[in-house]
């Protein structure tokens, strides 16, 4: 395992000189932070040794090493997913290779569902924690001990320190966001308005099918994580209609300003 990450590593180091100091997850439909950094190298997935290309509507599967006004930066535009039917170590691959390339920090985005009746369709949510039920913990398996340990903590993922200092971004450029806890699930299904009202007593403040195992990867390699959720739709029976991935991407399209905004703003602060 741990060669094939530092073969994509070369691989990615051979393409470009450019060493990022954090490193960014694109979600669903939320790949146009791209057009606002300025480019070096453009890697799709399909070139790189060991990774796999996903293949969801709403996900181009690049690697892309940028700046960010002065902040040097690796962005992964478009993840692999679990219920793609790939194993965890290949959804972590990639995360694992942006991890070995040095970055200090993560910020990992996604789509989700509001589970919590405050928030609405368009919201931004700083995740604070996660609930991981995909029913499987990535690390399972063999320890790949150049990563980190076997058992790592997972008491401080999303620091607060960094949510901190996302807040005040947001703060600066106007934006109200939200703060809470994210649910996983393998998906790819929706859930049913059972398990909503199930989640929400469980303390879980937004839902989705991803973002999980990429985090428990960063917390075993010391990196801290900044992770935004997109509340595209509030999750099943809270309000009286049908969820569809339609709704997902269209909300991401009409919130995808202030989305870039808080992503560049963060960037900026993390240098
Ligand atoms: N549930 C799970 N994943 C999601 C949702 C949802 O309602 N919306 C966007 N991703």
């Amino acid at each position: 395992m741990i060669k094939a990450i530092d073969e994509a590593v070369r691989f990615v180091r051979s393409k470009t000189s450019l060493q990022p100091q954090v490193g960014v997850i694109l979600g669903s439909g939320l790949g146009n932070v791209v057009d606002a950094l300025e480019i070096e190298t453009a890697i799709p997935y399909s070139e790189i040794p060991g990774a796999k290309a996903s293949t969801v509507v709403g996900h181009q599967g690049r690697m892309i090493l940028a700046r960010a006004n002065q902040t040097p930066v690796v962005v992964m535009q478009g993840r692999i997913h679990f219920y793609e039917g790939h194993e965890m170590p290949e959804v972590m691959f990639l995360s694992r290779v942006i991890g070995r390339l040095g970055i200090k920090q993560l910020i990992v985005t996604n789509a989700a569902g509001g589970i919590n009746t405050k928030f609405q369709a368009g919201d931004l949510m700083l995740i604070s924690d996660h609930i991981n039920l995909m029913g499987m913990n990535p690390l399972r398996g063999p320890n790949v001990d150049e990563l980190g340990v076997r058992f790592p903590d997972m008491s401080e993922a999303y620091p607060a320190s960094l949510r901190e200092q996302a807040n005040e971004v947001a703060r600066s450029l106007g934006q109200l966001v939200q703060e809470g806890v994210y649910l996983a699930l393998s998906g790819p299904s929706y859930e049913t308005p059972a398990e909503i009202r199930a989640f929400r007593t469980l303390g879980a403040d937004a839902v989705g099918m991803s973002t999980v195992p990429e985090v428990i990867a960063m917390s075993q390699m010391g990196i801290p994580v900044l992770g935004i959720s997109c509340i595209t739709n509030m999750a099943a029976g809270i309000l009286n209609q049908k969820l569809t991935h339609q709704e997902v991407m269209d909300t991401t399209a009409r919130v995808q300003n202030d989305f870039t905004a808080l992503v560049l703003g963060c960037l900026e602060r993390f240098s």
